[in-house]
């Protein structure tokens, strides 16, 4: 695939300060008229209809945007104008929290030969009042996209306000957002949350049903699993998932385990191509083992186009990139949706 001038001298600066620097610059044509219309004309898939129902909500492209790349939702307005399906901010914190220091995001190229990245960032978040600040002002220009909310643990939080602190964001952001994920994955950080028991599980999403049961607007909620879970435990996961109101999974989350494998010890992630083959076969497990009946968002290692519409054929209905936007650029929205529209889809969409 072939990348942008734009591309290729953003590549030349470290992780962190090249999507900074590309999210600030994009950000500045998303606040004008103007500038929301270049964006358009340049990233914006013009091809076929992909337009899905999922869990109730009305996508006009099964391809989002994953947490981690919009943490604050301070760039819905350029995102949505180009033409994104949904993006999916966080992961929204209690309050602000600077996450490692820097730097905390490395390409892992020269070590793996492979477009792939250990995130160490411990998810820097501002905050859920500047995110809620942002998703209010931000909701006139993004009429066609879908927002949802991704919640996981602040690195300094206590273990007992765990459940607690999931659901305080959660009541917060609840009627601003469409749908909810549940990172249940935290794993960049030197303390990483895991909860791979149905009783640690049921503890943080039961509240957030209960909490849900009240409220005249329903709201999707999606849990976000590892890549490095056993087959029990991700069993265990689908067996959640069929026995509670949980609307759907979205899989995976960066992998530590692969982090360790390559000798990083105190914490973090792998995200990108290292993943690719390793979400694929997860979305298709939990498809398979639930029949197609649940939707599943499909993340990791989303790549190329190619690896788009493998992660659909093998059970996902919408699937949400980062990395993958990261090193390859913002024309593989583009080119995902172009390749999807030329391949016949094999499942009708869930939920
Ligand atoms: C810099 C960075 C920050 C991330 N932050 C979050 C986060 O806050 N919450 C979360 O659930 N996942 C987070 N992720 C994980 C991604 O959402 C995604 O699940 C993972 O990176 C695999 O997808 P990818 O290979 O396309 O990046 C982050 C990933 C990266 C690279």
């Amino acid at each position: 695939m072939r990348a942008s001038l734009f591309q290729h001298i953003v590549s030349l600066l470290p992780p962190e300060v090249a999507h900074n620097t590309r999210m600030r610059i994009m950000r500045i044509f998303g606040a004008l008229p103007m500038g929301r219309w270049w964006l358009k004309q340049l990233y914006a898939p013009r091809t076929g209809d992909l337009h899905t129902e999922v869990f109730g909500l009305s996508f006009r492209n099964p391809i989002g945007i994953a947490a981690g790349y919009d943490n604050d939702g301070d760039n819905l307005s350029n995102l949505g104008a180009m033409g994104f399906g949904f993006v999916e901010i966080g992961a929204v914190m209690p309050r602000r929290n600077p996450g490692t220091p820097r730097p905390r995001l490395k390409s892992l190229k020269r070590a793996t030969q492979s477009l792939s990245l250990l995130d160490q960032t411990g998810y820097p978040s501002r905050g859920r009042e500047h995110v809620l600040g942002n998703v209010r002002k931000r909701r006139k220009h993004t009429k066609h996209l879908v927002i949802g909310c991704n919640i996981s643990k602040m690195t300094s939080t206590h273990p007992d306000n765990i459940a607690k602190e999931y659901l305080r964001v959660f009541r917060n952001m609840y009627q601003y957002v469409d749908f909810f994920v549940i990172n249940i994955a935290c794993a960049t950080s030197t303390k990483p949350y895991e909860p791979r028991t149905a009783e640690d599980i049921r503890a943080i999403i039961d509240p957030l049903f209960e909490f849900r049961r009240g409220q005249l607007d329903y709201r999707p909620i999606l849990l976000k699993v590892s890549p490095d879970l056993t087959q029990e435990e991700l069993d265990t996961i689908i067996e959640i998932l069929i026995e509670t109101p949980l609307d759907g999974i979205e899989a995976v989350a960066g992998s530590r385990a692969m982090a360790k494998e390559l000798g990083y010890t105190a914490g973090g992630a792998v995200s990108g191509a290292m993943l690719t083959e390793r979400a694929i076969e997860t979305v298709r497990y939990i498809a398979q083992k639930t029949e197609h009946n649940y939707p599943i968002i499909g993340s990791g290692g989303m790549m190329t186009p190619d690896d788009i519409v493998r992660m659909m054929e093998a059970g996902a209905s919408l699937v949400a990139l980062n990395t993958g936007l990261r090193t390859r650029g913002m024309r593989l929205l583009k080119k995902g949706v172009k390749h999807l529209t030329q391949t016949p889809q094999p499942t009708e969409t869930q939920g």
